[in-house]
């Protein structure tokens, strides 16, 4: 294909504007698949981001088009995640495009990811082409949301396109309106070869797999490249793209999409941004990659029995192979016993990984508050970074501790603006921001991320009845006044409950978490007290009261085999639970004890 006839394009829109359902509508009249192949969410490959509606994986498909003007025309749809913690997946998957739909829900408008990922595309150098959705539900406003548009965003609405990705209305204008309105890709075929890795991933029959766009060059079947960051060369055993299913091609030039295999081992090989070049030939320079993810959230994943050591951790390497974002270490906790420290992008990457160990590897796991990295500066002028609360060092030895801190934007209904403000500020967050557009604000504020783990999230969408929409990103480390808050359970210190709180907070979160723990932590035959301590000292106490729980009262010495069953059930319990000296902890205290306000 030429490159006039070739669109490389990215859907950008807020999470449940429509994305998925437009991505499919565009591949079913195209016809990428006969329509027995259609599921409901071709795009989205794991089960569990069906299921959550939320794309992880950055994917892309390619659509052969018909245009009106009798020609043949190639688009790349490059797939973008929606949540605010894929921020970086969405940018690298706007390197490879030329053009982006900001797709907007009608009845709602625009939210505060329409506006971080507009701005993306915007600095990504996309043409931006607004699309307007979900016209056939009676609350749609087109017109307004147009004015929205322009107003928050800057962007000409005046032709944008009315669509209903459900229905199909629409939807052969925007088709129309890629090949018309978006810019082909440029590039020279007879230059060296330059591709950009946008992506890569661990296949379980193909080995690694590694998604490009090529900006110069032609990479082909049987050539040996290069990844110009690692110096690792490798011939090329198989070239395609998705339609969505792979279809093998023999070469593929500037402008395309596409992905390749070859005798790769591990991913780390295949580094996202970096560039391909032929081994024989090589390109002079690389392309200009992508600004590596960081995880920003750990916690501690331990196995509910300790003989499933071996499996989580085979899981784990398992699950890092398709998700390089994603990081682990072992460690071991006196409460736990030997487990891994992982880090996450955010919450809800933690969450995800979390339910994939469960569910797929069928593990299950406890896992400790998720933390954020601590810079702790040491009076003898060393430093470095905590990744877990249990390893904070002697105070009398810490000179002071720095905190990340996050730029967050919050659009909001009016009426719901006070209760919002007021969660910032008992957030410790510092307003930069706020202006008005029609009857709704949008504040900026920075916040601390430590805050933002625990709850801040859950509260803003019941606060505001699921009106408000938040994005963030990372602004830098602030010093702090920290403290570390210990829990004991009957004198002894449960490491992995331990957390790094801002001293304002420290006595409100000890109290609440040993009410916490008083109600999750069951009786047992012996007192059982429940401290907080800061330093040395206690600022917060409960008592579990002593009891006895013999479930073979119940049985009035009768049958035996029902006894043994009785047995058998109170021992699935235990498997649940924690030893912590002599107590056994379920494993929900271990977050449930976090989740709190
Ligand atoms: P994420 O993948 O979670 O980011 O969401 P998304 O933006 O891909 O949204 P998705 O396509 O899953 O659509 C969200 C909801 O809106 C679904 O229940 C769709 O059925 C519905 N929806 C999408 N387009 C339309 C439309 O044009 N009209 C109506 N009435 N509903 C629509």
């Amino acid at each position: 294909t030429d490159l006039a006839h070739i669109r490389n394009f990215a859907i950008v829109a807020h999470i449940d504007h429509g994305k998925s359902t437009l991505a499919d509508r565009l591949i079913e009249t195209c016809g990428g698949l006969a329509a027995r192949e259609m599921t409901s969410q071709v795009l989205d490959s794991m089960d569990i981001e069906r299921e959550r509606g939320i794309t992880i994986k950055a994917q892309t498909v390619r659509l052969l088009y018909r245009a009106k003007d009798g020609q043949d025309y190639t688009f790349n749809l490059i797939d973008t995640p929606g949540h605010v913690d894929f921020a970086y997946e969405v940018s690298r998957s706007m390197r490879a495009c030329e053009g982006a739909l900001l797709l907007v829900d009608a009845t709602q408008g625009v939210e505060a990811q329409t506006l971080a990922n507009a701005y993306q595309a915007i600095d990504a150098n996309l043409e931006l082409l607004p699309v307007l959705n979900k016209v056939d539900l009676p609350a749609a406003e087109p017109e307004r949301i147009k004015q929205q548009i322009e107003d928050i965003i800057g962007l000409d609405a005046s032709d944008a396109l009315q669509i209903s990705a459900k229905t199909g209305l629409g939807v052969p204008d925007v088709l129309e309106a890629i090949v018309k309105y978006l810019p082909p890709p440029t590039g020279d075929a007879d230059a060296p070869l330059q591709a950009l890795v946008i992506d890569s991933w661990y296949d379980p029959y193909l080995g690694v797999v590694t998604l490009f766009r090529v900006r110069n060059g032609v990479i082909r079947k049987g050539q040996k490249i290069r990844f110009m960051g690692t110096g690792a060369a490798h011939p090329v055993d198989r070239v395609g793209v998705m339609t969505p299913k792979p279809l093998l091609m023999d070469a593929l030039g500037p402008g395309s999409v596409g992905f390749f295999t070859a005798a790769i081992k591990d991913i780390a090989d295949a580094r996202v941004g970096d560039t391909i070049t032929d081994d024989r030939k090589p390109a002079t320079v690389a392309l200009e990659g992508f600004r590596p993810s960081q995880p920003v959230v750990f916690c501690g994943m331990y196995p509910a029995e300790a003989d499933s050591y071996e499996t989580l951790r085979d899981s784990l390497g398992k699950l890092r192979l398709n998700d390089a974002s994603f990081e682990f270490e072992p460690e071991s906790s006196g409460a736990l016993g030997l487990g891994f420290r992982c880090g996450f992008l955010g919450l809800l990457h933690l969450e995800i990984i979390q339910e994939r160990l469960e569910r797929e590897f069928d593990l299950d796991l406890v896992i400790t508050a998720p933390s954020v990295v601590y810079r702790v500066h040491m009076t003898d002028g060393t430093s470095y970074e905590l990744h877990n609360p249990a390893d904070y060092p002697d105070v009398t030895k810490i000179d002071h501790v720095e905190e990340p801190w996050i730029k967050a934007s919050i659009m909001v209904p009016d009426e719901f603006l006070g209760p919002v403000l007021a969660l910032c500020q008992e957030k410790r967050g510092v307003q930069q921001d706020m202006t008005y557009v029609g009857n709704r604000a949008m504040v900026v504020y920075r916040l601390p991320l430590n805050e933002v783990v625990f709850d801040f999230y859950d509260r803003l969408k019941s606060i505001s009845r699921g009106y408000a929409s938040f994005d963030y990103q990372l602004d830098g480390y602030g010093e702090s006044d920290l403290v570390k808050l210990d829990i004991l359970i009957n004198s002894d210190k449960v490491d992995s409950l331990s957390m790094i709180v801002h001293r304002s907070m420290a006595e409100l979160r000890g109290r609440n978490t040993c009410e916490k723990l008083q109600q999750l932590i069951p009786r047992q035959m012996f007192q059982v007290a429940i401290q907080a301590a800061i330093g040395g000292k206690i600022v917060a106490r409960e008592t579990v009261k002593a009891f006895r729980k013999d479930v073979l009262a119940k049985c009035y010495g009768g049958d035996i085999s029902r006894k043994r069953k009785l047995l058998d059930k109170q021992k699935e319990g235990k498997k649940r639970m924690r030893q912590v000296g002599q107590i056994e902890i379920p494993q929900e205290a271990f977050l449930a004890a976090l989740k709190m306000s």
